[in-house]
Order: C-alpha cells, then sequence, then structure tokens
C-alpha cells in the first residue's frame, strides 16, 4: 500500500549558521524520507527558516538592514549549506509568508472562538530608551545568589542558579544599557491549563505520539502543572500582528511551527497536492516532525493541544533526537570543534558525515558523539575499505576481459560461495545454506534492513549493511579473480566472480542508498541502471548487460583534512560569539545576539598592509569569472600542483595548474564553482599550458581557501 506521509524537520533560525550539531537533525530526517521514497511512498519533505523574534529584529538593526534584507539572506546560506549535505527537501520556505500567516490567524481565531485565549495584564521589564519590553535575556545584572556581574536575565553562568529577571540586582538592559523599568501591558495566553487540554494531552503524550522516554519527561509536566503559554509580544517585533491585537504579534514560538502547514501549503500550490489530505481533521496521511529533545515541549504539549482544538489533525509522531558532543564534549569555539557546515564542506564529503552520524543514530533521545578519529577510522574501513572495495576489486577484470558485459552468476553465486560460509559460525553457516547461500543471504537482509530503517534504527542497519559488506568481501578473497585472471582456463570462473562481486556491490548499494545518495547515483551510472529503488532487490544484473567503465567513487579521509577543518573553525569563529550554545530556544538566540560585540571590537589589526591603490579602469582590466570545476586532479610529480578543468561556458574548456594541492582532495573539488582571471596570459609550465588562474586567500596561518559564488552564478558570468 502506498502510504501518503508528511515529514518535517525543525526550522532553523534565521540569525545563525547551520553547524554540525543542527546537521544531526537533517540528516537524520533526509536519511528517512530517501527511504520512504525508495520503498515508493508519496513522501513530502519540508522546512522553512523560523524567522520572527525579537533577536532577529536586534540583530537586522545592528547590521543596517531591514529584517526582511536578513532573512532573504540568511535563506540563502542555509539553503546553501544544507544542499551542499544533499538534504533532499521538497520545499524550503520561510515562516514570513502569507501562507503561515493564514494558518496563524486561522489557529489563533479558532482557539479564541473556543474560550482558549485568555488577556492577561503583566508586568515586565522595559527598555525606556529603546521604548520595547525586553526578553529575560537582553536584560543583565549582577546574580542575586553568587552575585557574579554581567549575568543574564533568567539564569547564572557563573553558578548555575534560574531565577526571574526581577531577582536581579542592579539590572540593565543588554540592548541599550538603561536601568530597565517595570511596565504593565495586555498578553494573549494560550489557555494550556484549561481541563480539556490537560484531558486531551494525558491521552495523546504516549507512544506511538512520542517515544517511550519522552513520554515518561511530558509526563512529569503534564502532572507538575502547564501552565498557560504566553503568544503575544508588544510592538516594536519582527513577526505578524495579531489580526484583533493592533500592536500586538504573535510570539515566534507560536507561528514557527505553524510554519511546517506553511511550508506545505506553498508546496501544494506548486505541485497541485491536496492540502487538507494531509492536515484536515480525517487526514488518513502520516505527519512526523522530527526535532531536537530540548524542543519536545513546544511540539508534544503546545502544538498538538493547539492543532486539536483548531480543528485540525495531530502528527502521527514527534521524534526527538539528542545533542551533538564532538570528541565527547560539548562543541567548542576554542578547540575548534564548533564547525559550521560550509567549513565541513570545504575540507571534507558531506557523505562521510551523513555516514558517521547514521552509523551513531538510533531511535532514541541519547546524545551522540562524532569522535573525530573515529570518524576518520572508521569511514575509512568500511566506506573505502569495504564497501568501495568491492567494486574496484572486480570492475576491471570486467571491463578488461569481457569487454564490461556481465556474465552467469545466479548458480556459481548460490554454490561457490559455500566454502566461504565456514568463516562464520556454525550457526551462521546453517542459516546460510538454509536460505541458499549468499544470494538469499544478501535479498533476504533487504526486510530486516528495511525494518530498522523504518525504525530510524539507521546504526543497526549500516551494522547489518557492512556485515554483508564482509561476506562480498570474503568472497572476493576466496575466489582470487587476481590469480584467476592470469589461468586461460579459468575465464569462466573469473566472469563469475566478477560478476557476482558486482551484483553483491549493487545489492549493497541500494541499502546504503539513503545514506549515500551521491554515491549512489555514480554507481547507478557505473553499473549502467536506472535509479534503484528499493524493489529492485528482486532484480539482478543481466546476464550481457554492459556496465561503464570504473570511476573512483570514494576518496580515504586524511587525518589531515580534518586537522585542517578545526584550525579552521578555531579561526574563522573566533570573532563570532553568537554560536556558542547548541541549545536552540529563543532566549538562547536572543542572549547570543546580544553578546555580539560591535564589528572589529576586540579583534587585533593583523592583516599586512594594503597594497598601493588602483583606479577602477586598473581593476577593470582583469576579467574575473565564475568557472565549474569540471575536473581536478593530480600532477604526477607535482609537489604543489593540482590539475583543473575550468569550465566557463567557452566552447573548449580551459586547463589551470594551481598550487593548492595541500589544501584540496581533488575529489571534492569537482562540481564546485570558483572564480578564475579569464584574460591572464597563457603560461607554459613543465607540466603544460596554464590558461588561466583560480583566485583562493591565505593568510599567515596554514591554509588555502578558493573562492565560492553565491548560489545561482553560472559558468562564465563576469565578477566585478
Ligand atoms: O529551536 C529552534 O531552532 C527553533 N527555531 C525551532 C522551531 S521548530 C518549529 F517549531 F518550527
Ligand atoms: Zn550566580
Amino acid at each position: 500500500m502506498t502510504r501518503k506521509i508528511l515529514v518535517t524537520s525543525a526550522l532553523p533560525y534565521a540569525n545563525g549558521s547551520i553547524h554540525l550539531g543542527h546537521l544531526v537533525e537533517y540528516i537524520q530526517t533526509d536519511i528517512w524520507v530517501r527511504f520512504q521514497k525508495m520503498q515508493g511512498h508519496r513522501c513530502h519533505y519540508v522546512c522553512a527558516d523560523d524567522t520572527h523574534g525579537t533577536p532577529i529584529m536586534l540583530r537586522a538593526q545592528k547590521e543596517g538592514i531591514t529584517p526582511e534584507e536578513l532573512i532573504a539572506k540568511v535563506w540563502h546560506e542555509h539553503y546553501s549549506d544544507f544542499q551542499g549535505f544533499h538534504i533532499g527537501f521538497d520545499n524550503y520556505y520561510s515562516t514570513n509568508t502569507p501562507e503561515t500567516r493564514h494558518y496563524a490567524d486561522d489557529i489563533y481565531l479558532k482557539l479564541k472562538e473556543q474560550g482558549l485565549i485568555e488577556v492577561r495584564a503583566i508586568e515586565q521589564f522595559y527598555d525606556p530608551v529603546k521604548e520595547m519590553f525586553l526578553p529575560d535575556r537582553f536584560i543583565k545584572g549582577e546574580c542575586p545568589k553568587c552575585h557574579a556581574k554581567d549575568q543574564y536575565g533568567d539564569s547564572c553562568e557563573a553558578c548555575g542558579a534560574a531565577y526571574q529577571p526581577t531577582d536581579l540586582i542592579e539590572p540593565f538592559s543588554a540592548v541599550s544599557g538603561a536601568t530597565p523599568v517595570k511596565k504593565q501591558s495586555d498578553h494573549y495566553f494560550f489557555k494550556l491549563s484549561d481541563e480539556k487540554c490537560r484531558n486531551f494531552l494525558k491521552e495523546w503524550i504516549k507512544p506511538p505520539h512520542v517515544q517511550a522516554e519522552a513520554a515518561n519527561k511530558l509526563n512529569e509536566w503534564l502532572e507538575s502543572g502547564l501552565s498557560d503559554w504566553d503568544i503575544s509580544r508588544d510592538a516594536p517585533y519582527f513577526g505578524f500582528e495579531i489580526p484583533d491585537a493592533p500592536g500586538k504579534f504573535y510570539y515566534v514560538w507560536l507561528d514557527a511551527p505553524i510554519g511546517y502547514m506553511g511550508s506545505f501549503k506553498n508546496l501544494c500550490d506548486k505541485q497541485g497536492l491536496n492540502f487538507d489530505e494531509y492536515w484536515g481533521k480525517d487526514s488518513t496521511a502520516e505527519v512526523y516532525h522530527f526535532i531536537g529533545k530540548d524542543i519536545l515541549y513546544f511540539h508534544a504539549l503546545f502544538w498538538p493541544a493547539e492543532l486539536e482544538y483548531a480543528d485540525y489533525r495531530t502528527p502521527s509522531g514527534v521524534f526527538a533526537h539528542g545533542f551533538l558532543t564532538v570528541n565527547g564534549q560539548k562543541m567548542s569555539k576554542s578547540r575548534g570543534t564548533f564547525i559550521t557546515a560550509s567549513s565541513y564542506l570545504k575540507h571534507l564529503n558531506p557523505e562521510h558525515l551523513r555516514y558517521y552520524f547514521a552509523a551513531k543514530l538510533g531511535a532514541t533521545i541519547e546524545d551522540i558523539d562524532l569522535s573525530l578519529e573515529d570518524f576518520t577510522a572508521r569511514v575509512n574501513s568500511d566506506l573505502v575499505g569495504k564497501f568501495v572495495n568491492i567494486a574496484s576489486r572486480c570492475a576491471g577484470f570486467l571491463s578488461k576481459s569481457f569487454d564490461g558485459k556481465v556474465g552467469p552468476m545466479e548458480s556459481a553465486y548460490v554454490e561457490r560461495i559455500t566454502p566461504i560460509l565456514k568463516v562464520g559460525s556454525a550457526e551462521d553457516l546453517g542459516n546460510n545454506l538454509a536460505m541458499g547461500g549468499l544470494n538469499s543471504t544478501f535479498r533476504e537482509a533487504g526486510k530486516e534492513i528495511a525494518a530498522l530503517y523504518e525504525a530510524r534504527e539507521y546504526g543497526k542497519a549500516l551494522r547489518k549493511i557492512m556485515e554483508l559488506a564482509d561476506l562480498a568481501n570474503q568472497f572476493i578473497d576466496e575466489q582470487k579473480p587476481w590469480v584467476l585472471a592470469k589461468d586461460p582456463a579459468q575465464q569462466n570462473r573469473l566472469h563469475m566472480v566478477c560478476s557476482t562481486g558486482l551484483e553483491m556491490f549493487r545489492l549493497l548499494t541500494l541499502y546504503l542508498k539513503p545514506v549515500l545518495p551521491e554515491v549512489a547515483k555514480s554507481v547507478e551510472t557505473f553499473l549502467n541502471v536506472p535509479e534503484l529503488k528499493w524493489a529492485d532487490i528482486h532484480a539482478a544484473l543481466p546476464e550481457g548487460h554492459r556496465i561503464n567503465a570504473y570511476q573512483h567513487l570514494m576518496t580515504r579521509i586524511d587525518s589531515k583534512q580534518v586537522e585542517a577543518m578545526t584550525e579552521a573553525n578555531k579561526e574563522s569563529l573566533a570573532p563570532q560569539p553568537e554560536q556558542q550554545s547548541q541549545a536552540r530556544h529563543a532566549e538562547h538566540q536572543q542572549h547570543q545576539a546580544a553578546k555580539q560585540p560591535p564589528p572589529g571590537a576586540g579583534e587585533e589589526a593583523k592583516v599586512g598592509a594594503i597594497a598601493p591603490l588602483c583606479t577602477i579602469d586598473d581593476f577593470a582590466k582583469i576579467d574575473l569569472r565564475i568557472a565549474r570545476i569540471a575536473n581536478a586532479e593530480h600532477v604526477e610529480g607535482a609537489e604543489k600542483l593540482l590539475k583543473l578543468t575550468l569550465d566557463i561556458g567557452e566552447a573548449q574548456p580551459r586547463t589551470v595548474f594551481a598550487g593548492i594541492k595541500s589544501a584540496y582532495d581533488p575529489a571534492l573539488l569537482k562540481g564546485r564553482m570558483t572564480v578564475m582571471v579569464a584574460n591572464l596570459a597563457p603560461r607554459k609550465m613543465k607540466f603544460g599550458m596554464s590558461e588561466g588562474m583560480v583566485l583562493a586567500a591565505s593568510g599567515e596561518a596554514p591554509g588555502l581557501f578558493i573562492l565560492s559564488p553565491d548560489d545561482g552564478a553560472q559558468p562564465g558570468m563576469r565578477v566585478k
């Protein structure tokens, strides 16, 4: 049966960069979505930037731009980071859109009709200079417990005490420095304490809506009494004004989850899908939210209660995951482990991280650790040593001796494999023989692997897949194609062994495809087969089918790349303290924005002397063009150079020798866009003619960084 499934990941705030902590969730969700699509289900994956709130408003003011300009800029950055990690959203939208406003108003007005909205006057700190109410994290002062100075309004970083901002000694506004005054204003509350919300939630917060561990936590919250939720903020505020309350705006957390609906509605309009089939009260579709454990309260209490009483369906499941630690510790800038998505992509292959995270992920809310040493070892041993190795061991013989044509395998696949079964335990041997050998073992495993993906037990799924890869390698070790190749009498057997090896490789690729979508694409090209779907477990490479020449599929990680990445993060993040915390509540974001020093503050002049002035005419002589790196390769005998083939939209691509070997793995450069000097006089070098130059940045510290244009730039565009 084809399922209809809508999947979301939490919406990232539009004022910070995507980092590896965020990526745990997007990678986890993307793998699940890709798996569902491979199963043939109608699965839609939507997300958006979370664009409203005080921090975004203040950040835009600080940058001297409008909030709309800020969120547009950040949207592009986020979008390109996600593309870089192959996160296959069906729609990546924004909450600052008519669709989200429509559903926010609709939900608010329906809750009001239900008697679940109440207006109450509350007293809050107000900044008389900035003329705005101050969120807790924008008020600072002396800790009432340990008397540490300069602490935030909700908790003390020195002693850990939590308190009300009104408890601070000598409070001051972190925005203007003024002494805040207390001021009353009307706020709008969603009455979560209402008996009907409580009764509904008591029934709702159970598996499968939430994980068992989450249910325990949610019940504790429920039993200790749910408070009403303050859903309004006073002007000035960047958000949606409440329809019947001029000067009052929805709090960012009210419209954030509604952004899931807004993004989906936008997709429906683009693709002719029926919104109500997914969100209507009697929907038979499934709706799943992947989130971090820190935002469980919002998604498993406020959100289902809102939906229930605003006449929408409630989620089928809210899947929370834990936080990311790096090398066993909280991500840290001083250690260089607070790694942004874009800096990772400059040094390492995104699919390596996808694989490692998947190997660490289960269905629980436990934290996961990225041990950089283990990451390197695991990727090299599993992906390069085991998986890719199977193809590289078989493909050459098939191309060389059999014109790239697949030979017979099926019966041999069963019979010839018998000797290697002895490698496993007696029980394995029995099982394998009962199923008719390796062929069945490989295909039967598909059921178990599918069940593990479905249950979000990716670590277990990958362990199973790697066991199969071990079996395939043992088969090749046993059959020794390199020995068979030397014996003319053994050609048939050689053909069988290589064909069987490649068939096993095809199945392994299929199983790994949700995790490694790009590698799978290259394998599909190499094996010359259509896009692999789960049902292709039941197919096999047919005899006589011609495969393409084997292209290198993946390069080992060199620990130097990892070191270069942590070094770069130490440097590049130093002046941006706003990303210190992985906690993602709005208040934290507010605090982070407030802590940002004015541009240039605290930075020493480390740059060398600026070159003498040139005129615009001088500059115009240099013809800079956007170039696509069509190919990159090592140059035999050259210590520093890579040979680049650059496409700038001309009939023939250019060859450029660039001194960037120390910083880049050529495999990672292929397909990237960069900037080149297109009118530099050609230079004859020892290795050939160089027809231009790519631009790269470097400083005193080690490291070399080629330039990348923003998304959308096309080969040949002029840079001026
Ligand atoms: O914690 C955060 O980063 C929020 N921006 C997540 C919002 S998720 C959803 F509700 F939109
Ligand atoms: Zn304290």
